[in-house]
């Protein structure tokens, strides 16, 4: 099949890349000019596990191209996919202008059947506003009819496992509104052999949002549980074991930690929120996840303000930048927010991450960065761990502690075990822990 995917970003460039793993001819196409010629050049822009080899490969095969032209792509595709950036805006809801913008340039351009296929993830009803967007846009230019249908195939694709959540997908959703795009969309996915979800396009759309906030209100809520195992002597992980063997709740997402970020949770609950607001409900129930979230970056400031005493002039260690693990990525990562309130206090920071130092330097004043670890421990009053990358669970913790000015770690991930940390010498915090 030929697929044109407007828009390579995070979820377009992997979405185009593994369209073309699958068996079709793909055109990735975006409108920075710098940024498809690095692509064309072999060049990924962001840090995703496997995408660059898989890139290479599928470009010597002649299955993906990069363009810049919107026309291009939709003359030689049958399928478009939109994957253009939704940001938030002021008031929380999904700023659209890029998607209709697209859908514009795909009405001047088209001159068969195609299929256009929003991938971003927006609120409902933004399928049928595409389809009304090309339908009037269409009919300005042409007097013959061309036939189009808008479909929703929302996308469940994780940063640093985008590559494997899209080939073992746990289902896919299709939104359709008519048999033709449903048999397209069935063919395209044939080859995965997975569960298809197909309904209507603002089910699908209602899908989405409903499940990233689901995934945030979990992690809102093993929070919200981290914070009494403190006040009452109880250890949060072994909470999470025990409520995770019951097949109902499931273990995954329970992980008590300083709080979820990224692009996607923080703006999609707010998104979800604004949409609520606006069909005339009142989804108190999300506020409080986005509150509580909120809520346990602060209360991690506040213990390690409680436990060093004085923050002035303290030096501060932090192993980790980006919002999680096998990313580069620091969009609405937790570490910003903690720096920012630890250097408001006077605090000297020095900071490592495997991957997100590039993308920290641009944004991060005053920090001090370092080549790896036992340079950040160096001197330092107190470590933070923060982005819980496989390295810092291999440290030299010996090495660490003759390094650091006094012996303290604050664990945001609960990745160590407080009694070897103990043993080793630290006078140790993690999140809802407890010795017991
Ligand atoms: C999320 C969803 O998991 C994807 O299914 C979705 O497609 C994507 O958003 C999107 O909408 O594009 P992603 O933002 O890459 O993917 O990252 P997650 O692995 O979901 O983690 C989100 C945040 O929650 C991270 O800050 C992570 O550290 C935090 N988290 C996750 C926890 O604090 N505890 C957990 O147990 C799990």
């Amino acid at each position: 099949m030929n697929i044109a995917v407007i828009g390579s970003g995070y979820v377009g460039l992997v979405t185009g890349v593994c369209l073309a793993e699958i068996g079709h001819k793909v055109i990735c196409v975006d409108n920075n000019l710098e940024k498809i010629r690095a692509l064309k050049q072999g060049r990924v822009p962001i840090y995703e596990p496997g995408l660059s080899d898989l890139m290479k490969k599928l470009r010597s095969r002649k299955r993906l191209f990069f363009s810049t032209s919107v026309r291009e792509a939709t003359r030689k595709s049958d399928v478009i996919f939109i994957a253009v950036g939704t940001p938030s805006k002021k008031n929380g809801e999904a700023d659209l202008t890029y998607v209709e913008n697209v859908a514009r340039q795909i009405a001047a351009h088209m001159d068969s059947y195609k299929l256009i296929v929003e991938k971003s993830t927006v609120p409902a009803d933004t399928g049928k506003r595409i389809e009304r967007t090309i339908r009037l846009n269409l009919s300005r230019r042409l007097s013959q009819k061309i036939e189009f249908d808008v479909a929703s195939n929302p996308e469940f694709l994780r940063e640093g496992t985008a590559i494997e959540d899209f080939m073992k997908p746990d289902r896919v959703v299709i939104g359709v509104e008519s048999k033709r795009a449903e048999k397209l969309l069935r063919e395209m996915y044939k080859p995965l052999k997975t569960k298809l979800v197909i309904t209507n396009i603002n089910s699908a759309e209602i899908i989405k949002h409903a499940s990233n906030s689901f995934l945030a209100t979990k992690i809102s809520f093993i929070n919200a549980v981290s914070q009494i195992c403190n006040r009452v002597g109880a250890d949060v992980l072994k909470v999470a074991e025990g409520m995770g063997y019951d097949k109902r709740i499931g273990r995954s997402f329970l992980d008590a930690g300083i709080g979820y970020g990224g692009s996607c949770f923080p703006k999609d609950v707010d998104a979800f929120i604004r949409l609520s607001e606006k069909a005339g409900y009142d989804f108190r129930l999300l506020k409080e996840v986005r509150s509580a979230n909120e809520q346990q970056k602060d209360t991690f400031v506040k213990l390690i303000e409680d436990k060093l005493w004085i923050i002035k002039d303290k030096v501060i260690g932090v192993l980790g930048l980006a919002f999680k693990k096998d990313t580069d990525d620091i969009r609405n990562a937790p570490a910003l927010g903690i720096i920012f309130d630890l250097q408001a206090e006077g605090a000297k920071i020095r900071a490592y991450d495997p991957k997100a130092m590039a993308n920290a330097r641009q944004v991060m004043k005053k920090v001090t960065f370092c080549k790896d670890s036992y340079q950040v421990a160096r001197g330092c009053d107190c470590l933070l761990l923060i982005t819980e990358w496989d390295e810092f669970r291999r440290l030299d913790f010996r090495k660490v502690r003759s390094l650091m000015r006094q012996a303290i770690i604050f664990d945001g991930r609960n990745l160590y075990d407080p009694r070897v940390m103990e043993k080793a010498g630290f006078e140790y915090y993690g999140i809802g822990r407890s010795l017991g």
